[in-house]
């Protein structure tokens, strides 16, 4: 039996890729006109990175970390998230030496150990984006208008924006214990899992898809009823902005984050396309974070996009690979080994050009070409090679010029700019 790829782990092939390479290359585009520069980090990092960042009693680092010891017996986790490890590299590297604002973006594949479905797999891939060391809500509103000019340029527009202040360590505390107060008194309502966690992470059993779950909170204190007054007021700054450059929110008090690390702003991209997985990016500030991993008291906020939830809502409009454009055909050894050599030299010139290799009928070349879609055809026989001449063919209108073998790479290389 042949060996299979782990399961919820995908190839991306040839026809799918180049959507990929559409989203991954638009990112790079719109990501560059905001001044943000590609960080690469490791795939996977010490486990301790993740339980220390998104929270030991998050479902990521209870259930889903892919997570083994290496030969020196280290802990070490496949990444499941690029945040932690933006902000190790951060820290490590001391980028905020080299200026007060650090604008980074990264793509990559992460791993979670979720159950695999349309649209949620165990290795996805995220393009992300982190700001360091900035405060005001210019920063949040300028980050989420690059969000919304990527889906723009990505001409994705069936989106919508949810925004929510989840407040800080000032204003949490006495919301979480309200929460936990408010669902003790409902706990028989709560499905097992929410009845376990409802202490540790009251915050999850809002975002619970359980049905008993989301009737016993229809009525639980709102996290924007308890935010301290910077919280307050950064939060009606962002909308300000937001509204300001005419970016479309609204606000979700129940939107709460699978990561521990949030404070303040938080935000979720949904689509009605994706059935239940209906994130198809997700961010927020994390003001602690790069203090409580060893670092200096900086700021932070971004968002991951899921790129096969993008490539999925894509699905139609797929990116096709460009042409090429001139097939030559050649009948006969002869010939075929001076189409070989021309479409050698053209392709080094810059042109894309194609030929077929296994000695097929003219027929059936041409029918190649057609499947190319080349733009131009050229048959090289060994009538061509004598005169030392050839009809270029242009298949948009099947009108044919004449050219000369010798200087064809000079004049299809000026042709094709
Ligand atoms: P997250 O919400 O865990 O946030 O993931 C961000 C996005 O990644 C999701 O909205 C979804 O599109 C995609 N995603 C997550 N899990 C899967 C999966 N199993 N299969 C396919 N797609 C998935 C974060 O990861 C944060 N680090 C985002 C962030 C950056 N916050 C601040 N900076």
């Amino acid at each position: 039996m042949s060996v299979t790829a782990i399961k919820g782990m995908n190839d991306v092939l040839p026809g799918v890729v180049e959507t990929w390479q559409f989203l991954e290359q638009s990112a790079r585009d719109v990501f560059g006109l905001y001044g943000f520069s590609e960080i690469r980090t490791p795939i996977a990092e010490k486990t301790e990175l993740f339980c220390r960042s998104i929270g030991e009693t998050t479902d990521i680092v209870e259930k889903e970390m892919y997570t083994f010891s290496d030969k020196s017996e280290n802990s070490l986790t496949l990444r499941p998230e690029g945040t932690a490890p933006v902000m190790r590299s951060f820290i490590q590297n001391r980028l905020h030496n080299l200026d007060p604002v650090s604008k980074l973006y990264y793509m990559g594949p992460m791993f979670r150990y979720e159950r695999p479905q349309k649209g949620r797999y165990r290795q996805f891939h995220q393009i992300g984006v982190e700001v360091v060391g900035v405060e005001d809500a210019k920063i949040d509103a300028q980050v989420l208008a690059m969000l919304h000019q990527y889906f723009v340029r990505i001409e994705i527009d069936s989106v919508s924006l949810q925004i929510n202040s989840l407040g800080c360590p000032e204003c949490r505390p006495g919301y979480r214990q309200e929460l936990i107060n408010y669902l003790e008194s409902r706990l028989d309502s709560l499905c097992g899992e929410c009845q376990r966690r409802y202490q540790t992470n009251p915050l999850r059993v809002l975002d619970c898809k359980a049905q008993g779950c989301q009737a016993a909170t229809v009525d639980a204190p709102s996290v924007l009823d308890h935010l301290c007054s910077p919280c307050r007021d950064h939060f009606a700054q962002v909308k300000n902005y937001l509204e300001a450059l005419h970016i479309p929110f609204e606000v979700n008090a129940r939107m709460v984050r699978g990561l521990d690390y949030y404070v303040r702003t938080t935000f979720e991209l949904v689509t009605d396309q994706l059935g239940s997985q209906n994130a198809v990016a997700a961010g927020g500030r994390y003001d602690g974070l790069v203090e409580s991993l060893g670092g200096p008291a900086l700021p932070g906020i971004g968002f991951a996009i899921g790129l096969e939830r993008l490539v999925l809502m894509k699905g139609e409009q797929r990116i096709t690979a460009a042409s090429p454009q001139l097939f030559i055909a050649a009948l006969g050894k002869e010939a075929a080994d001076r189409a070989f050599i021309l479409m050698s030299q053209l392709q080094a010139a810059g042109v894309r050009t194609e030929m077929d290799y296994m000695g097929k009928s003219l027929k059936a070349q041409m029918r190649r070409a057609n499947k190319f879609n080349a733009a131009f055809t050229l048959i090289l026989g060994e009538e061509e090679l004598q005169s030392g001449r050839a009809q270029l063919k242009d298949m948009s209108d099947s009108s044919q010029s004449s050219v000369v073998l010798d200087t064809l790479v000079a004049t299809l290389t000026k042709k094709f700019g």
